[in-house]
């Protein structure tokens, strides 16, 4: 249920910034190399999934079995790669609105946190310039469940000093959705309705609330 705004946690992978198209580079290259293919649409569950659950399902989709130390010299390799990509990334990177609508919302005085399973987040948000948008950051290498473990949301809104009902998160993937409601917060999906049907409302983009918001 939503309720009075007076914190907002982002996801960052697919609300801030589109990573899944450089995550689908990395697992295709590192199938490619295991000898099978990975297509877009295999890329779509491993959205909002940890590294380690991504790398599982792409060997389920390879019909593959390997063992632990193997699957995690596979997952440094999948890495590697993939910071190689990001690394190029910038400013215009952001999604339309993004920036806008965090300015707008702190501008509010509503605590803006980042909520993100990706151990890479500190790197992409000094990448994309935005690092200074949000009050308090949660990524990967401070929680230790995946989504859709309510632990990341959780932390945010202790570290934001905000109790869960007063709330809200914007996430893309259903995971991410489940832990919001587990959480105890109100969520906004970013995305399809088809797929994020459990979320209180749906946008396409954090655009659409700038177009509300603003005018
Ligand atoms: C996000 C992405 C996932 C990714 C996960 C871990 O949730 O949506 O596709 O697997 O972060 O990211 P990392 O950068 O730590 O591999
Ligand atoms: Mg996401």
């Amino acid at each position: 249920m939503i309720q009075e705004m007076r914190a907002a946690i982002f996801d960052l992978d697919g609300v801030i910034v589109d990573t899944a198209k450089y995550h689908f580079l990395a697992w295709k290259r590192l199938a490619r190399e295991l000898g099978f293919d990975f297509t877009e649409s295999d890329n779509e569950r491993l959205k909002g999934v940890s590294r380690i659950r991504s790398l599982e399902i792409l060997l389920e989709i390879g019909g593959m079995t390997l063992d632990d130390e193997t699957k995690s010299q596979l997952a440094v390799c999948k890495n590697n790669w993939y910071v190689e990509y990001i690394s190029h990334m910038d400013a215009s990177e952001v999604l339309p609105g993004a920036a806008d609508y965090l300015r707008y919302i702190h501008s509010r005085g509503i605590g803006i946190a980042l909520g993100s399973a990706s151990r890479n987040a500190p790197l992409i948000l000094e990448r994309l310039g935005i690092e200074a948008l949000f009050d308090v950051i949660v990524d990967g290498n401070k929680v230790s469940k995946a989504k859709p473990d309510p632990e990341v949301f959780l932390r945010a809104a202790a570290e934001l000093n905000i109790p869960p009902a007063g709330c809200i998160v914007f996430e893309d993937a259903e995971a991410g959705i489940e832990a919001a409601l587990r959480a105890g917060m109100g969520v906004i999906g970013v995305g399809k309705p088809s797929i994020l049907y459990k979320a209180d409302a749906v946008i396409a983009g954090l655009h659409q609330l700038v177009i509300i918001t603003l005018t």
